[in-house]
Formats: C-alpha cells, structure tokens, sequence
C-alpha cells in the first residue's frame, strides 16, 4: 500500500469519492485533493417530487441501480482506470442510512478488489471541503456556516482534520425550515431553491418574523419559532379570509432566517480572530444569504469563501477532496468493518 499522498502509476494522487447520503448518487475523481477530473451527479429530485420529500426506501433502491454505473461514469470522464485509483473517499454519515450503506458497501468492496486505502468521511466535512476546491488559496483555520437540509452549524475549522462547533441549531436546520414553510406555501419540493425564488419578487419588510438570536453570546440557532410564526401568519390569514402576497410571506420569512444566520457567524469569525469566513452546504446556494454575508464580510474586512452552485448540492468531489485531506494528515484508514451512521457528530 502506498504511503499517504503518494500517487500511484506516476500519476497525479487521484481518490474516488462515493456519496449516497440522500437523494443523489454522485462519484468523483480528484486529483491532488482540489483538481476536479470528473464530478457525475445522479439527482433522484424528479422521483421524490411526486411524494413531497425524499421517501428512504425509494433512494435505496435508486442508489443500488445507479452506483456503479455513476462511478463508471466518473472514471471514464476523469479518463482513468479503476488501477490509477489511490485512495477511495465514502459519506458513511449523517444521512439516511439505507442510502448510505449503498454508498459505503459498494467503497468497500472497491477498495478490497483494488487493494487501496478507503475513508469513511462525514457528509458535512465534505460540504466544508467544496471550498477547497474552489478556492485553490483557501487554507485553514477559518470560520464556517454550515447550512443544509439536516444541520446548521457554526464551526471553527482549526486545520485540514479538527472542527470545533461554536455553535448548532436546537431545533430545525435552516433548510429544513425553508422546505416546510415551502411546503405549506404549496411550492413544492425541494422547497428550498423555489421559496429563494419566489422571495425575489417579494418584499422583505411587509411582514415581519421573529427573529431568534437565543442567548447574547450564544452561536447556536432555532429556526422552530420562526417557521411556527410563518405558519400561524398564512393559517390565520387562510381562516379569515384575507388574501396576502406568497412572495412577501417568503421573503420575511427568508429575511429572519438570513439576519441571524449572518449576524452570528460574523460575530464568531470576530470572536474567534478569524479574518477568513466560509459558507457550505445545500443552503449556502440561497442567493439572499450569499448577498448578505457577503455584505457583511465586506463590511468588517472579512473574506468570504463560497463554493460554486455545483459544488453546493450533494457531490462526490467534496468527498473526495474530504478523504485526501484526512488520509494525507494521517487519520487511519477504515477498514472492512466501516459502518454507515445516521447520526454523527462533526466535531471531532
Ligand atoms: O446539503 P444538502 O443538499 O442536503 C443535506 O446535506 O441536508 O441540502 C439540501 C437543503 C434542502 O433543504 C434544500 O431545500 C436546501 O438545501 N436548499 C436551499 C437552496 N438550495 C437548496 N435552501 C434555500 N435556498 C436555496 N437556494
Ligand atoms: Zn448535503
């Protein structure tokens, strides 16, 4: 077995990485941890629409019938071989652990055909990760806003391995409340996208949310009493009879989300001395958050890291880029006996 980071056949270090956590099956081929070779993304999106939201056993079943032909795909895009691979790079968790086991099961076996060094890697470290790749000058330690369908975080990104979270959500993840009032406003799914849509065209002041800022020095977030107020304003509006703008409903509703969101990851980027400030997940393609926080980095001197759209939704390369880094700094390997976890903490 080759050392960590050591390439392989005289070329560039290349890892494969696998993601099945949810409703996309996705591989990739990275070389050197930051050069995208291919990044082939299979989104079932179309498929759970009809259902309103992700249905596991549906993914499962979805994710076994495209995993290996999307790793396929990704080999021949990257134009290499299953023998040029070094290191193979899987999401074991958070996520839906069905899906999951698709993903991780199949890394396994690819790394014991192959011989080759395999990392389970945490789906949110890989979200983090897309701003490596993106940005070729980004370096550890900096301050990250996380923010997905499942998790809303603050962490301290100390180097390449250690996160410390500053802070969490105590109820809903931000995307999670974005995909239920989408719901109620009838949008559809995923709600996300389509409410950041619809906000364009509405007025962020005409109705107000409360905002949720919990204790002074707190980090941490909850979104449950803004998304119950959302609700409890169209319910009562419904009953009454009186008409109101969906649009404006979406942009107060995206306002309070975003104000808080911006305001406590500045704060602890100051706090922590932070001169850089990252942003990632499936959330961080809301166009109204990505103005703000780049509003206010701007304002306080701040640099501000955000991955691309393609880099924003569920991928394989930031998995992949996620398991070089470990590898390279040493974290072990996994072995065959790698599970898949629903739940998993970030922080180490
Ligand atoms: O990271 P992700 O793909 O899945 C998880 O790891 O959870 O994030 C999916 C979440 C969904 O809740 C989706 O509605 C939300 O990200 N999302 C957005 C936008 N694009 C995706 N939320 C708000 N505005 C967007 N533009
Ligand atoms: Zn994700």
């Amino acid at each position: 077995m080759n050392q960590p980071g050591e390439p392989k056949n005289g070329k560039g270090f290349l890892c494969l990485g696998i993601e099945s956590s949810c409703d996309e099956t996705a591989a990739a081929v990275v070389e050197g941890g930051r050069r995208v070779l291919s990044n082939v993304i299979s989104s079932q999106i179309e498929i759970h629409k009809a259902y309103g939201g992700v249905v596991p056993e549906i993914a499962s079943r979805h994710h076994l019938a495209n995993v290996n032909p999307v790793i396929d795909q990704a080999l021949s895009e990257a134009g290499v071989s299953f023998s040029d691979i070094d290191l193979i790079g899987v999401t074991n968790g958070p996520g839906l652990i069905g899906a999951l086991l698709i993903g991780t099961a199949t890394a396994k076996a690819m790394a014991y055909a192959l011989d080759i060094p395999l990392m389970g890697v945490h789906h949110i470290r890989g979200h983090i990760c897309a701003n490596y790749i993106a940005h070729p000058s980004l370096k550890p330690p900096f301050v990250c806003l996380i923010v997905s369908g499942g998790h809303t975080a603050i962490a301290l990104v100390e180097d390449y391995v250690h996160y410390r979270i500053l802070g969490q959500t105590r109820d809903d993840a931000a995307g999670e409340a974005y995909d239920k009032v989408a719901r109620v406003l009838g949008l559809g799914y995923p709600g996300g996208p389509l409410l950041d849509r619809l906000a364009k065209q509405g007025d962020p002041e005409r109705i107000f949310f409360k905002r949720v800022y919990l204790e002074p020095d707190s980090y941490d977030f909850s979104f449950s009493g803004t998304k119950t107020g959302v609700l409890n304003y169209i319910n009562s509006a419904r009953q009454k009879g009186e008409s109101f703008r969906q649009e404006d409903v979406a942009a107060g509703f995206q306002a309070a989300v975003v104000e808080v969101l911006t305001e406590k990851t500045i704060r602890a980027a100051r706090a922590m001395g932070q001169k850089r400030v990252a942003l990632a997940g499936g959330v961080a393609a809301n166009s109204c958050l990505r103005a703000s926080l780049e509003r206010a980095c701007l304002e306080k001197g701040l640099e501000l890291y955000v991955p691309p759209m393609e880099l924003c939704t569920d991928n394989g390369a930031m998995i992949a880029c996620a398991a070089y880094y470990e590898y390279i700094h040493h974290v072990p390997p996994a072995d065959l006996t790698l599970d898949a976890y629903p739940v998993m903490p970030l922080g180490r």
